[in-house]
């Protein structure tokens, strides 16, 4: 094979990616907090579900705890993009803790529709994933009337109290296929069943999937920087896979990149999940780019202009510092 008939190895770059306004909202809400009180501040779980993320905060100053009860009486403690149930604000309250709620809008969003479809009387299926810090923060607004649904094979085993009383929500960060295949099904077992008053899957998630849908065709490997617990990172890579891409790895850094991966391979995908920084998918550019890869084509399928004003405590929280 001579140079000229070999074929030209190229990354096709996917847009939208990366951060989206939920997220960057998260992490400046964390970065003002610093410069604004100065180290520490406390922050309830991971900001936002990024290794790099949460390393580059702590190296800050900002200090990652599991729970309210970590938290010097009195601190300042910052709630994470995912959510939190009100039992946790409650919690805060009794330690006399400040807190700023850095809880994504679209995430807020779901939990007024589950305030309000309990309150109505309904039983609500959220479809979502056991264990996840958004499904528990959900959930807590309206336990006694929440049951999860985790995907299509978790429908025949849901019991509700009255079948013609049953509305569906959803986790924002799900895959939008595997979605509809799960509320289809809800539907065969209750026909009466009630859809949310507009997409709990958000914008972001929505768009980073159709990214990935339109380099798929011609990708012989799609790389996805995200961290293991970031759900729609990890989406990332199963939409790959089940529009058959022959291959598609999750990394949370360049060094994470096997090189036997570009065994065959001419043209590689190349995307980042809702918390992924840039600078991480630059550092993948340039190992690609070492291999071989170095001609980059992006392809961008939405554009996104939304930006979140940053949590109200903010300035109330600094107003009332002596
Ligand atoms: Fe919010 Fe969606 Fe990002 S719910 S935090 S905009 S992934």
């Amino acid at each position: 094979v001579t140079a000229e008939s070999a074929p030209r190895k190229r990354v096709l770059l996917a847009a939208p990616r990366g951060y989206c306004a939920g997220v960057d909202r998260a992490v400046q809400t964390v970065e003002s907090a610093l410069e604004r009180f100065g180290a520490p501040v406390y922050v309830r779980k991971e900001i936002v579900h990024n290794k790099h993320v949460v390393q580059t905060l702590e190296e800050r100053g900002a200090v990652f705890v599991e729970e309210n009860d970590e938290v010097p009486e009195g601190a300042l403690v910052i709630f994470s993009a995912h959510g939190v149930a009100p039992d946790v604000h409650h919690s805060a309250k009794n330690r006399n803790l400040r807190t700023i709620d850095a809880t994504c809008p679209l995430v807020t969003k779901v939990h007024k529709e589950a305030v309000r479809f309990a309150e109505e009387g309904y039983d609500i299926l959220l479809i979502g994933h056991e264990g996840h810090e958004e499904v528990i923060g959900t959930t807590g607004e309206a336990p006694e009337h929440i049951k999860l649904v985790d995907g299509p094979d978790g429908v025949d085993g849901v019991e509700v109290r009255d079948p013609a009383k049953v509305a569906w929500l959803s986790q924002t960060t799900l895959s939008v296929d595997e979605t509809q295949q799960t509320v289809a099904r809800l539907k065969q077992r209750f026909p009466l069943l009630l859809d949310p008053p507009s997409d709990d899957i958000c914008y972001a998630t929505q768009n980073r999937q159709i990214a990935v849908k339109q380099i798929a065709g011609q990708c012989d490997l799609l790389i996805v920087v995200g961290s293991k617990n970031s759900s729609n990172s990890v989406r990332l890579v199963e939409v790959a896979l089940e529009v058959g891409v022959p291959a598609s790895y999750l990394v949370d850094f360049a060094e994470e990149v096997d090189p036997a991966w570009f065994e065959g391979v001419t043209t590689v995908g190349l995307t980042s999940g809702a918390s992924v920084p840039e600078n991480l998918v630059q550092d993948v550019l340039e190992l690609l780019a070492a291999h071989g890869y170095g001609e980059v084509e992006e392809v961008r399928s939405a554009q996104e202009k939304l930006l979140f004003a940053l949590p109200h405590e903010l300035k109330r929280l600094q107003a009332s510092e002596p």
